[in-house]
Parts: structure tokens; sequence; C-alpha cells
């Protein structure tokens, strides 16, 4: 959420943060802009809009110089246009500050300084701090970066240029997510790595509080009270390669289709067939103590609250330990219970969603040990939790997602048979589990092989304005994150339901022209889903079922049928999502919607 990204050395900066903010625009696409250090002071260039729109814009002219900022902003204070695009300057016009975060006391501050006669040309809480910082400037840019971000409440990932210092960047992280790039005589900051890695592949990661001095000759890490704090250049394994397209029209395309291989990723060295057991190292837990976790909190949003939503219904099933799934985002403002024996379960695809990230912390401050499953290595998630389970789903830059869910179910998996194993699961019910999971990835392909098949159901519904998902047990949760793929991209109004419950209420929407996408898998609840097809059926609807074979009492009753293969019941939403994330794809593409970018969504939701 806003991507930043700063650049000190010999090179020419613009081209390289430019190329670094198309690297981190899945973060935020209202506006963009660069302030460079020209030789003579700080030049910046504005655009409301995306990317393209301000390398549009400067290309004539290029701001000339070798060290720079730049930001991608996703809009919190203030509409998206150019004024209220990053940087902002301060008043003299000799500072200029990108910003990632949320001032929360900016008005009162704002207040303050216009008193004492500071001009304001945004909206933004942003240009807040470069007014305090040119008001607390004598000179050292760190000593008025600190001394502004004293005065302020909230959350930052900021980076600030001052023409008096043509040769340093000051960077500073509070909840909002900042590395630092080590190159050859050359350095950069980063939202996050993937803005840098044609560069360098080491980096710092700033942790809260941290303030971060780069100049050409090299860098330096301090705290709020200027004391130096040692940090460690950590590597980063994944390559250029793995963030590209590769051919794919779509990140999101690209993404879906990978799913066979990050899914067998996620269980790579994880799965004892022949025990039926899992072997997850990152735990970081003894079996005693894991035996002696008696309640568990899963903790998520968006599409990880759904793969939560499954992972609770595989603990309950076979640990037989009572579960809770919380909104992360609701879950520190009441007064949840957290005994010593609490496990809090933490999922994140980025590892830097701020309500998650702050729902985990307020579970350890209670008490509980913490487990992340995370995609994005040495994220603040990852850093900060007591043990976990990555991914390695590989970057997932489609801002709706798609492999990071199929892997964060293979995940919850792993756990429960772990978990379930240690407990009293049979070890001919282990294997059967730990089979089904070595056989997704064929299965998934089996499901992708057929993508035109989807794409021709998506022609026929790309133009209906409403649909509803049902499913129930292990794909009610499939359901809502069918729904949701659906409404975030193709801006279609979409509704997950357990499917008995729709004749409660939503049973009154449905007539001839509302599509209801049934999954309907030979499950423990298939008889009475088969029911909740009727009831739709009486009432016109149109219904595409998600089915594993055929069913005799549904015969005539279906408008459209997708078969997908036949798997254990808990692992079915894995195999149903697939045609789903298809389906939503394709009618997004079909409606002429930017897919990878849908409007007002940001990937790593980094404020509260
Ligand atoms: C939907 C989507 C979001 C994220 C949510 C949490 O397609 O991507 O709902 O799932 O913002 O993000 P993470 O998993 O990074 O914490």
């Amino acid at each position: 959420m806003c991507g930043i990204v700063g650049y000190v050395g010999d090179r020419i900066a613009t081209p390289m943060l430019l190329e670094g903010l198309k690297r981190l625009e899945y973060r935020g696409y209202d506006s963009a802009g660069v302030a460079i250090m020209n030789g003579k002071g700080v030049e910046t260039r504005r655009a409301a809009g995306k990317i393209s729109r301000l390398e549009a814009a400067i290309a004539i002219d290029p701001p000339q110089g070798t060290m720079g900022i730049a930001h991608t902003r996703w809009a919190t204070h203030g509409p998206p246009t150019e004024v209220n695009a990053h940087p902002h300057a301060s008043q003299n016009g000799k500072i200029a500050v990108v910003h990632n975060g949320i001032i929360e006391n900016a008005t009162a501050l704002k207040a303050g300084l216009e008193a004492r006669g500071f001009v304001f040309k945004s909206d933004t809480d942003t240009e807040v701090l470069a007014h305090l910082i040119e008001a607390a400037y004598a000179g050292n840019l760190e000593a008025a970066v600190i001394e502004a971000l004293r005065q302020c409440d909230g959350t930052y990932g900021l980076a600030a240029i001052t023409s008096d210092e043509k040769d340093k960047i000051v960077a500073a992280r509070k909840g909002s997510p900042l590395l630092i790039g080590v190159g050859e005589n050359e350095y950069f900051i980063a939202s996050d790595a993937s803005a840098i890695l044609a560069h360098t592949r080491n980096v710092v990661y700033l942790d809260d509080g941290d303030i971060a001095v780069v100049t050409r000759d090299g860098y330096k890490v301090m705290d709020l009270d200027s004391a130096i704090r040692d940090k460690p250049v950590t590597r980063i394994e994944w390559d250029l390669q793995q963030i590209e397209r590769g051919g794919y029209p779509h990140f999101m395309l690209k993404e879906i289709f990978e799913q066979p291989t990050t899914v067998e990723n996620t269980m790579r060295g994880r799965l004892i067939l022949e025990e039926g057991f899992s072997k997850l190292g990152g735990l970081n837990i003894s079996k005693e103590d894991l035996l002696k976790v008696d309640n568990i909190i899963i903790t998520a949003c968006g599409t990880s609250w759904h793969s939560a939503l499954i992972g609770e219904m595989m603990i309950e099933e076979l640990c037989r330990i009572p579960v809770e799934v919380e909104y992360a985002s609701e879950f520190r403002y009441r007064n949840p219970i957290v005994t010593p024996t609490t496990l809090c379960i933490v999922i994140s695809q980025s590892g830097e969603t701020a309500d998650t990230l702050a729902a985990m912390r307020e579970a350890k401050r209670r008490g509980a040990r913490t487990l992340g499953l995370v995609n994005v290595v040495g994220s603040t998630i990852a850093r900060e939790d007591d043990g976990g389970i990555y991914l390695h789903a590989g970057p997932e830059i489609g801002v709706a997602s798609t492999k990071a869910f199929t892997s964060q179910v293979v995940a919850l998996a792993l756990f429960t048979l772990k978990l379930a194993r240690l407990k009293n699961l049979s070890v001919a019910r282990g294997r059967e589990i730990a089979q089904a999971l070595a056989d997704l990835p064929a299965q998934i392909q089996s499901i992708l092989d057929r993508a035109p098949e989807i794409e021709e159901l998506a022609e026929e519904f790309k133009r209906a304005s409403n649909f509803l998902y049902l499913g129930r047990g292990y794909n009610f949760p499939a359901a809502l994150e069918g729904a949701l793929k659906l409404k975030e991209i193709s801006y279609i109004h979409a509704e997950g339901y357990p499917a008995a419950e729709m004749k409660h209420g939503p049973i009154a929407l449905i007539d001839e022209m509302m599509p209801v996408v049934c999954i309907a898998p030979h499950d423990a609840v298939f008889d009475k889903i088969t029911s909740n097809i009727q009831e739709v059926k009486a009432r016109k609807g149109k219904i595409i079922a998600i089915t594993t074979r055929e069913e005799p009492s549904l015969a005539g009753k279906l408008d459209y049928e997708f078969r997908i293969p036949e798997t254990v019941d808990l692992l079915t939403p894995i195999l149903a999502s697939v045609p789903l994330q298809l389906l939503a794809y394709y009618i997004a593409v079909k409606r002429g919607c930017n897919v990878d970018q849908p409007r007002n969504l940001a990937k790593s939701v980094t404020v509260e």
C-alpha cells in the first residue's frame, strides 16, 4: 500500500526510480511522483494516475541527478490528484518527503504549523511531515526527521531528502515496511525488494523505530535516540523472472497457472507419505508444547481469512481442538480470550498487512504463542512470529490473491496433519490425506488444461450484474472466496453464502437473471447441497455447478456443470477454487477490467 523507492549512487536516478516504481505499482496506483537532486536543488515531478502517466509526463525533459526518491500512491487522505501526489515539498522547497502510512494527529499538527505561517497545498497528512522537518531543520536531516517524528502519532515508512545535504536520504520506519538495498557504491531504499532486485540482492530490513541514513558512501541505522543499531544484510533468494509476466497477459493468469508448481513448493520436503505425517521445521515449538495447545485463534484479512475458515474446519475435525477465526481488524478492538496455551495462527500472503500484524502483536502481548503462515520471506510478520510455515508460492503480484490462497490451505493441511497425527489420527487416515495432498498438483493441472471451457462460460455470464456463490462445509469458504475474486476484479456484485442460509433471505434475489455458482463435490454434505440446488432451480436461478461426479437427482437441473477431480473433503476447496479463479479472471477481462490493478485496491494493505 503505497510504494517507496530511493536511490543514491553514481547512476542517473530517474530511470531506476521509475523502474522500481513499476515493480511496486501493485501497492497502489492512484498517483506517482519523483524528487531528484539535480545539482542545484530538489526537482519534483508528479502525476495523477498510474506510473505510465508520470513516465509520459517526464519523458521529454527528465530530471537529471544521481540521487532521488519516488512514490506510487494508494490514497488515504485526499483524492488521487496531482496536488496530493508524493513527493511533498516543505514550504521553502528544500525538503521533499515520500510517505506510506497514516499520521493520525495530522489535523492537530497542521493547525499548529498553520499558526506558525506554514501554508498547505495538499490534503495529505504527508505534507505535515515535510513542514515539520523544515521547522526542525538545523543542518542535519536525520536530526530534523527524528524531531518531526517525535511529534507524530501513527504509522510511517518514509524517505526524505534536502537540497542542503545533496548526498543523503533519510528513511524511517514505523508500521510500514522499508528496506535498504546494498549495492556496489550505490544504495537504495524500497518498500519491498522487488523494486531493486534488478540492481542488488543484498538488503537490510528496517524494523519499527529504525532511522536509516543512506549516502553514496554507505549507510547507518539508528533508533530515535540516535543510538546505532546493528542490522544484518539478508540475501534475496528469488529472482527477477519470478516477478515478470512470462508471456501471460496478466500476472493473475500467470499466478493461477503456476498453482500446480506453487502447491508442490508449499509441500516440498514436508510431506512424509508412508507415515502420513508432515515435517514442519519452522514451527519452532517442541512436540510437548504443541500438544499442550488447547485452543487456537486464526487471524487474517480478506482471502487469507477465507483460508483461515478452512483451517478452522480442518483442525477441529482432525485435531479436536477448538478454533476461532477472527478478522484481524476486529481482533484487537475487543477483549479476546487468550490463555498461555493459546496458539495464534496468523495468515498473510504479504506478511505486512497492518491489521494482521497488529492482531499478531496483540495476541503475543496477551501471552499467546504465534505461528505465521506467510508467503513473503523476511516480511514483518515472518520476522516477528514465534514460528512459521513459509508458503514458498513465490512473489504474488496480481492484486487478487490466487496462488497464495491455495498454498495457505495446503500449509494449513500440513499443520493439521502434523498435529492430528501427534494426537490420535490413525496412520491410515494420515496416509490418505498425505496422498491426497501429493495428488493435488496433477489434479490442479487437469483443471487448468480445461481453462477454455471456463472462458466460454465467462462469455455467457460477462454481462450479469449479480452472482451468488453457494457452498457447504469446507466449501462455504470457497464460495466466499469465489465471490470475492469476482467482485474485486470485475466489479460485479457477488455474495458467498452457506447454501442452506439462502432460504433465510438471499433466496428473495433469485430469478432467471441470477447466476448461482453451487460448489457441490461428492463430500459429506453433498446430499444437503443438492436440495439447495433444487431450491434455486425452482426459482429459475441459473445454476453453474462445480461437481465431482454425475448425479442422477440433478439431471436436467444444472445449467452448466464443471467437474473437478475427487479428493478428500478437506482439500476440495483447493480444487473448487481454481475454476472460480478462472471464471472471475475471464469475466473481468471480457468486461475490459484491469485485472492486475483493480480500482481502489492495493495489494499490501499497510494502513489500518
Ligand atoms: C483478495 C486479496 C486480499 C488479501 C488481504 C490480506 O484477493 O488479495 O483480500 O487477501 O488484503 O492480505 P495478506 O494475505 O497479504 O495479509
